[in-house]
């Protein structure tokens, strides 16, 4: 992202339709423990803005929540799902503690880093993707994992990683979740392809 187009979020301003849901989310905590409404109120600046959360942005959760922007910064700068600088179109999450390492989560890593041509935290040169490797995802049952934007892809191997990449790139569709055939959702890998009703 260039510098021109960094400066429409120098005086960031929840748009009307997030402000309805600021409302919403406000009315969740009591009136004076609305600091607790930070990491929502992040959150929709995050999404309002592509996926990241500029420095304006987080003045502005501040003052919404009458707490200083030093606060907000310090939960912005804490948590790993909030971006403070512009990302790709795709965001993936790589989990690689330790039920999705002992399933190959280094090798599977590595192999991305190789395909996409970048490390981590850094962006394809066609703003595609940006890769972050995270702690655990709360899906070690289906390790490896990633989560890619809002979805997660469990279950990978190399072939399925790289298939669901190279599919989200070209805009075709993909499967959400277990990338194995017939695994639906966390159920044991033993049952699939049975008929799970025979005694
Ligand atoms: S260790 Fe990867 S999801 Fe828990």
């Amino acid at each position: 992202m260039n510098k021109k187009d960094l400066e429409q979020y120098d005086n960031f301003k929840f748009s009307q339709e997030n402000n309805i849901l600021i409302e919403s989310i406000l009315k969740k905590y009591p009136s004076n423990q609305s600091a607790s409404a930070v990491m929502p109120l992040l959150d929709l600046a995050m999404r309002q803005c592509n996926g990241w959360i500029p420095e304006s942005a987080m003045k502005e959760v501040g003052k919404i929540i009458d707490v200083p922007y030093i606060k907000v910064y310090e939960v912005a700068t804490f948590y790993s799902m909030f971006n403070l600088k512009p990302i790709g179109k795709y965001f993936i999450q790589f989990c690689t503690t330790t039920p999705c390492w002992l399933k190959g989560s280094d090798n599977l890593l590595e192999y991305c880093k190789k395909y996409l041509n970048i490390d981590i935290n850094e962006t394809t040169k066609d703003g595609n993707f940006t890769l972050k490797e995270v702690e655990c995802l709360g899906a070690c049952v289906n390790a490896p994992m990633v989560q890619i934007n809002d979805d997660y892809y469990e279950d990978l191997n190399k072939e399925s990683l790289i298939k669901l990449l190279e599919n989200l790139k070209s805009g075709n569709k993909v499967k959400i979740g277990p990338q194995l055939k017939e695994r639906k959702g966390s159920e044991s890998v033993k049952l699939i392809g049975k008929n799970k009703n025979a005694k």
